[in-house]
């Protein structure tokens, strides 16, 4: 007899998307506009400081909380929020927003309770509410300016509205919500007696006007929020794993009781490089943010010349086009079709955002600009030849 090595519990999720491109990218020797993350490395001050507290013999477990240097670094940069986080008992450092999210949700989430989503929904909310024995609901967020509608969004509240996760600026569409709509979060969560858990890692990436508000900042909403974010896109150093979550101490309490058992504590010289990168974040970024809107604007024109309809994102780093003028394909057909023809170039197909396959949009896919100037280049020149070949 073979082993049945798969719990039930986990037999509904294979293999992401992600993965699935990524493998296949590699096969066929792709340009990768698919993963999310940059292929140009992180800001060197903050690599030393992670290399000196290695030198300085910090490489002990750190407390389950977190390092202290980084809780403190955390608390500062939200003060300027106006925002007060008690280092000891309101701040937690994680193996990543990913490892803070499930704690988040592990720590709220009771059998049958319900947890508002957006949709496209980033492909980690909805596993973990499911395995909590919660139901994700999604609500739309309609083309072409990918805002939500009130309605639909009020019609998703109900007695069993636990929470409401806030992805802003938003993964894949580059959305950033705006005050009104945040202000419409505000007022469903307070009258619903609901939670925020936002999911702010793309806070310091927002392009022109478009200005990344913290739902925590909003009256009445810091005592029922959870924010968290990470430094894998501020720094790009989406390897080193460094999240967190602020949080009212109650609630920081249930996310250490997962966090004690997830994962304990996190890379503890790695944690003190990221609280030098944030002690010096007003230095450090505006550098990587200038060369990520030209890699946007370049990437936008581009692909405009090139047939696409593009949603210029407001912030992240990734661009949604809309393949419709080139072809009748479906996204997923259309993505395997720039790899595995000599186009070969990567990208995900944002149908896979969606729960209701039946309904869901097939006619986007989402290019990460994250990328040196002559990955960009190389790419978009093997696109070139695309419509001739379509
Ligand atoms: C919306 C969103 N949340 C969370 C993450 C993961 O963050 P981390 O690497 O800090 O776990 C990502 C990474 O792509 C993301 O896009």
């Amino acid at each position: 007899m073979t082993v049945d090595w798969i719990s039930n519990r986990l037999k509904p999720y294979e293999a992401s998307i992600f993965a699935t491109i990524g493998k296949l990218a590699i096969e066929h020797g792709c340009v990768n506009f698919g993963q999310g993350f940059p292929d140009f490395d992180g800001p060197g001050m903050v690599k030393e400081a992670a290399r000196s507290a290695i030198s300085e013999a910090l490489n002990q477990y750190a407390p389950l909380a977190g390092a202290l240097p980084l809780r403190q670094a955390l608390a500062q940069k939200y003060q300027q929020h106006g925002l007060d986080y008690d280092v000891n008992s309101e701040i937690t450092v994680t193996n990543g927003a990913t490892e803070a999210m499930y704690a988040s949700i592990m720590a709220i989430c009771n059998p049958g309770d319900e947890i508002v989503v957006f949709e496209p929904t980033y492909d980690t909310y909805n596993p973990i509410i499911e395995m909590c024995g919660g139901t994700p609901v999604p609500v739309r967020l309609h083309p072409p300016a990918f805002a939500f509608d009130p309605d639909e969004l009020a019609q998703a509240f109900s007695k069993k509205t636990r929470a409401i996760i806030v992805n802003s600026p938003h993964n894949p569409t580059g959305r950033v919500f705006n005050r009104p709509e945040l202000q419409i979060i505000r007022d469903l969560c307070v009258t619903h007696n609901a939670i925020a858990i936002t999911d702010e890692v793309y806070e310091h990436l927002t392009f022109h006007e478009h200005e990344h508000i913290p739902l925590a900042t909003l009256d009445n909403m810091r005592e029922r929020t959870i924010t968290i974010s990470s430094s894998a896109k501020t720094f790009s150093l989406t390897g080193w794993k460094i999240g967190y979550a602020l949080a009212p101490a109650e609630a920081t309490e249930g996310i250490r009781r997962l966090h004690q058992f997830a994962a304990f504590a996190v890379a503890t010289p790695l944690q003190m490089g990221i609280a030098h990168g944030i002690e010096r974040i007003h230095t450090l970024l505006p550098g990587l943010v200038n060369r990520l809107a030209r890699k946007r604007t370049t990437m936008c024109n581009r692909l405009e010349d090139m047939g696409f309809n593009v949603f210029r994102p407001q912030g992240t780093f990734f661009i949604l086009a809309d393949i419709s003028p080139l072809t009748d394909m479906d996204d997923i057909s259309f993505v395997r079709f720039l790899i595995e023809s000599s186009v070969k170039v990567a990208t995900i197909p944002v149908s896979v955002f969606y729960q209701d396959q039946a309904t869901a949009p097939k006619n986007y896919i989402r290019f990460c600009f994250a990328k040196k100037t002559s990955t960009i280049d190389k790419g978009l020149m093997q696109m070139k030849a695309l419509r001739s070949l379509l």
